[in-house]
C-alpha cells in the first residue's frame, strides 16, 4: 500500500502522518514513513540547494530536474525496495506535488512530466493520496508560525516567500488533479480540528 500526503504550507500533513503511523504501528502493520524532497543523504543534499532561500534565481527547469534526481534516488532507495517487502509506505509529498508546484504554478509542461514519469516511477503509482486542502492565508500564517519557532527552518524558507498568488494557484492545481482522479485523492478540510481529519483518514483506509 502506498499512500501520499499533499497540500499547501502548512496544512498540516506532518501531524497527519504522524498519528497515522501510530496507528499503522499499533496495528502491527509494516510501514516507511518518508518525504520529498530529502529522505536519502543525497537526497538532503538536493533538498538544501531547492530550499535555500538564496538560490532565488533558480531556473525553473532546473528546479524541476533537482525534484526529479531526489525522486529517483528515493524511488531506488527506499519506496521501492520497502514496498517489494510488502510494507506500507507513507510519503509526505509525491509525483502530485511536481505537476502541482513545477507544472501549474512555475509554467512547466505537464506533458514533460508525463513524458518522464514511467522512466522514473515505472509503474509505482500511490494507491490512495489525501489532499489536506485549507485557505492559503490560514496555510501560510501557520507555516510562519513554525518557521518563526525554529531557527533550523529559516535557511528552509524559499517557498513560503513565495506570493500569495503562487500559493493560491498550487491549491487550485491540487484541487484540479483531486477532480481528475477523485478515487485515489481523497480531499479534507484541513481547517477542521486535527481529530477529526485523523478520523476521516483511517475511516478511508480502514473502512
Ligand atoms: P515540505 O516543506 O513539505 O518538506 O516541501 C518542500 C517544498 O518543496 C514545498 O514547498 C513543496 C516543494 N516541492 C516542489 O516544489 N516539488 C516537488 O516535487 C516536491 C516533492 C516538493
Amino acid at each position: 500500500m502506498f499512500i501520499t500526503f499533499e497540500g499547501i504550507e502548512g496544512s498540516g500533513k506532518t501531524t497527519q502522518i504522524k498519528r497515522l503511523h501510530k496507528v499503522l504501528k499499533d496495528r502491527k502493520i509494516p510501514c516507511l514513513v518518508t518525504r520529498e524532497p530529502g529522505a536519502t543523504n543525497i537526497g538532503l543534499q538536493i533538498r538544501a540547494i531547492l530550499l535555500n532561500q538564496k538560490n532565488k534565481k533558480m531556473d525553473p527547469l532546473a528546479e524541476l530536474f533537482l525534484y526529479l534526481a531526489d525522486r529517483c534516488q528515493h524511488m531506488n532507495e527506499k519506496i521501492q525496495p520497502a514496498l517489494s517487502k510488502g510494507q506500507w509506505v507513507i510519503s509526505d509529498r509525491f509525483w502530485d506535488a511536481t505537476v502541482v508546484y513545477q507544472g501549474m504554478a512555475r509554467g512547466l509542461q505537464v506533458k514533460l512530466l508525463n513524458q518522464l514519469r514511467p522512466r522514473i516511477l515505472d509503474s509505482t503509482w500511490p494507491d490512495k493520496t489525501f489532499l489536506l486542502d485549507l485557505p492559503v492565508n490560514i496555510g501560510l500564517a501557520r507555516a510562519w508560525e513554525r518557521i518563526n519557532h525554529s531557527e533550523e527552518s529559516q535557511k528552509e524558507s524559499r517557498f513560503e516567500k513565495e506570493t500569495k498568488a503562487f500559493h493560491e494557484k498550487i491549491r487550485r492545481g491540487y484541487l484540479t488533479l483531486a477532480r481528475k482522479e477523485p478515487e485515489r485523492i481523497t480531499v479534507i478540510d484541513a481547517s477542521l480540528p486535527p481529530d477529526k481529519i485523523h478520523r476521516q483518514i483511517i475511516e478511508v483506509l480502514f473502512d
